[in-house]
């Protein structure tokens, strides 16, 4: 590995001076990953404005598992040659979800510590790209894999994609699409479009169930591990898609306060077929669509991802034994058995991101430690931990 680091000294108008440190290894400049600051305009507004028009991509543009991430590339609020970077995502996913600057930042971070090129600040919301190039030194393989990959966060029982070992895992799977309205069309409850047309969390219970039961009978390598299992439900932590089916509670059949959430059209606080259809079948925006009225935080997202769990006890994180049968994973080692969050955070950083990432130094340690401090603020863990996963897969 090639380390040079060069200091420049940029002399600026006024007499003030400041250091500025390129690191270049292999050829790749680094680049410093920076939290963006939360939106101060966190209001409903139409989705997408004028300036972001749909346009289906390119054969050379990188489209992946994640509906919300595709439509995003599709409407140009992250670059719409799919390869984007930790800010880019961040200020895509509040502007045009009204998500929360800590939702958004923790469903990114774990597909970037997983298949993103850390040192560039590049990842591919697809599969390979030359725009990203493999982190410096191979340290994790000849190449960066990008979002598609399965294993480390893609994982199985999605609601739109087939699990990687029955099929494609990438592209939206229309057969899979159509047992879920089937579900809606049982399950749904009567709204402005028509009669079963809104989602609510019953709805999604027996699409989960009906996805889950599913691949663990077609699936002998079926697997929902602890970093998993909370995205199979809507967890915030992991992008997946499952969260967007989170419906805004005022339109199903329990009586609480209004949360909201970030399919749901933001002026009636519905979340209907015809939303859905278009994220997921079409990957761009509902016509007439308005973000929602107020951030989406994740303790909303979070308890909603528990309601779903919870009408689901059957499922648990585990996998397929030789036998095909489905049986619990050990849990995760004290101090990190305490909560799923905080089991997920473990199993997230101690599995699920390449070792060899603890070893980092420069930029690309810095961009590690802030996205695992990322992760671990949000985890509810007592300590953190290094990232400690096989390389190379
Ligand atoms: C789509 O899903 C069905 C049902 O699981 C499966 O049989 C089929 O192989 C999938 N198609 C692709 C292209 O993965
Ligand atoms: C959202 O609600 C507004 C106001 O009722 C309505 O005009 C619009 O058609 C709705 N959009 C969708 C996608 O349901
Ligand atoms: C966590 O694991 C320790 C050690 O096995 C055990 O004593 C403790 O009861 C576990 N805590 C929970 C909440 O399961
Ligand atoms: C980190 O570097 C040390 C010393 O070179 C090495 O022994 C260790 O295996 C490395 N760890 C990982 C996870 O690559």
């Amino acid at each position: 590995m090639k380390l040079f680091t060069s200091i420049s000294l940029l002399l600026l108008t006024g007499g003030s001076a400041a250091l500025t440190v390129r690191e270049v290894q292999d050829g790749q400049t680094g680049v410093l990953m920076v939290l963006p600051p939360r939106q101060t305009d966190t209001g409903s507004k139409p989705i997408p404005d004028p300036a972001h028009p749909y346009i289906a991509p390119g054969p050379n543009d990188q489209r992946g598992p994640c509906p919300a991430m595709n439509t995003l590339a599709n409407h140009g609020y992250v670059s719409r040659n799919g390869i984007t970077t930790f800010e880019e995502m961040i200020l895509a996913g509040q502007e045009a979800f009204n998500m929360d600057q800590n939702l958004i930042a923790g469903m990114i971070v774990p597909n970037f510590l997983a298949h993103g090129n850390l040192f560039t600040n590049k990842i591919s919301i697809g599969g390979i790209s030359p725009f990203v190039p493999p982190l410096p030194g191979n340290i994790d393989g000849p190449a960066t894999l990008g979002i598609a990959k399965h294993g480390r966060v893609e994982g199985d029982a999605s609601l739109s994609r087939s699990d990687a070992f029955i099929g494609d895992n990438r592209n939206f799977n229309q057969t899979i699409w159509n047992t879920n309205l089937e579900e809606i069309s049982q399950f749904a409850v009567d709204g402005p479009d028509g009669p079963n047309t809104v989602v609510n969390v019953q709805t999604f219970i027996e699409i989960k169930r009906q996805n889950i039961e599913s691949d663990q009978a077609l699936n002998p390598q079926f697997a929902m591990p602890l970093r998993r299992y909370n995205a199979v439900f809507a967890a915030p932590a992991v992008a997946l898609g499952q969260v967007f089916f989170l419906v805004n509670p005022t339109a199903g059949v329990t009586n609480r306060n209004f949360d909201t959430s970030l399919f749901s059209n933001g002026t009636t606080n519905l979340l209907t077929k015809n939303i859905l259809n278009s994220f997921f079948e079409h990957q761009t925006f509902p016509a007439h669509w308005f973000r929602a009225s107020a951030p989406v935080v994740a303790a909303t997202t979070g308890a909603f991802n528990a309601e779903i769990a919870a009408g689901l006890p059957q499922w648990f994180p585990g996998h397929n034994d030789e036998n095909g049968v489905f049986v619990a994973d050990p849990p995760a080692p004290a101090p990190f058995n305490t909560s799923i969050a905080c089991g997920a955070y473990w199993d997230q950083i101690v599995n699920g991101t390449p070792g060899s990432l603890a070893n980092a130094t420069g930029i690309l340690k810095q961009n590690v430690d802030l996205l695992n401090g990322i992760l671990f603020a949000g985890s509810k863990c007592s300590q953190s931990v290094e990232p400690a996963g096989p390389t190379y897969v």
